[in-house]
């Protein structure tokens, strides 16, 4: 039990952190049912570990940790900075690693005013504002690297993972903006009154973690 007696309520990503995000929990001895990684369940109690997870989508959990509907969450530091949520960051989980980059055709060629295309409009506007590059950004919701290659755009920030997706697209890296990995959030209340849980789970997921380095 909580302090408050409530249910701890973990917001969980889903898609590609999930499976690595359920396996870092269960190595922490988190029970997540193993029916619930092909279920279609969107809120799943565990009551012998007095939590509760929302199967969320990624770019969505800072906002619900934010509004304190979720206790604590699991984000991508790339969805983290698009969103900028009044939100504690409390552990760099190390899962789902990738890169944020700029990314074009190898053949691309300087022009004034460029289109930029990404899913992360704020991350791209700063990033080019900063090093003082006027651009265009164009917001759009995924297939990204579409977009150099259909003449939409003359570049593109993007997240890299494999590299798959551009060596099968003919696109290059052009810039790595930062680097990505999956982290642990929590909601400003929530943190201050189920502290001792809270705590708890950040203690078991960092030995977890520790474990997993010195093995
Ligand atoms: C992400 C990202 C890239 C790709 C990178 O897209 O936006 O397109 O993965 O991975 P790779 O380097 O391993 O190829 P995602 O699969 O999430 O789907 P989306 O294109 O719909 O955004």
């Amino acid at each position: 039990m909580t302090e408050s007696g409530a249910v701890l309520k973990v917001a969980m990503p889903k898609g590609r952190i999930y499976k690595q995000a359920s396996k870092l929990f269960r190595q922490a001895g988190l029970p997540i049912p193993e029916d619930f990684d092909d279920s279609r369940k969107l809120i799943v109690p565990v009551p012998e570990a007095n939590m509760e997870f929302i199967m969320a989508k990624p770019v969505d959990v800072p906002t619900y940790v934010e509004y304190g509907v979720a206790d604590i969450g699991i984000v991508g530091k790339d969805v983290l900075m698009e969103e900028n949520k009044d939100v504690y960051e409390l552990l760099d989980l190390g899962i789902a690693k990738c890169r944020m980059s700029v990314i074009g055709l190898p053949n691309w060629k300087p022009v004034i005013n460029p289109r930029v295309a990404t899913k992360y409009p704020s991350v791209a506007s700063q990033y080019f504002r900063e090093r003082g590059q006027q651009v265009e950004v164009i917001k759009l919701n995924g297939s990204i690297e579409l977009a150099p290659l259909i003449g939409l755009a003359d570049r593109i920030v993007d997240m890299v993972e494999t590299g798959q997706t551009l060596q099968e697209n003919g696109l290059v890296e052009m810039e790595t903006l930062f680097s990505v990995t999956s982290r642990l959030i929590a909601n400003r209340v929530s943190y201050r009154l189920q502290n001792a849980a809270i705590q708890a789970l950040c203690d078991r997921i960092s030995q977890t973690l520790a474990g997993a380095v010195r093995a």
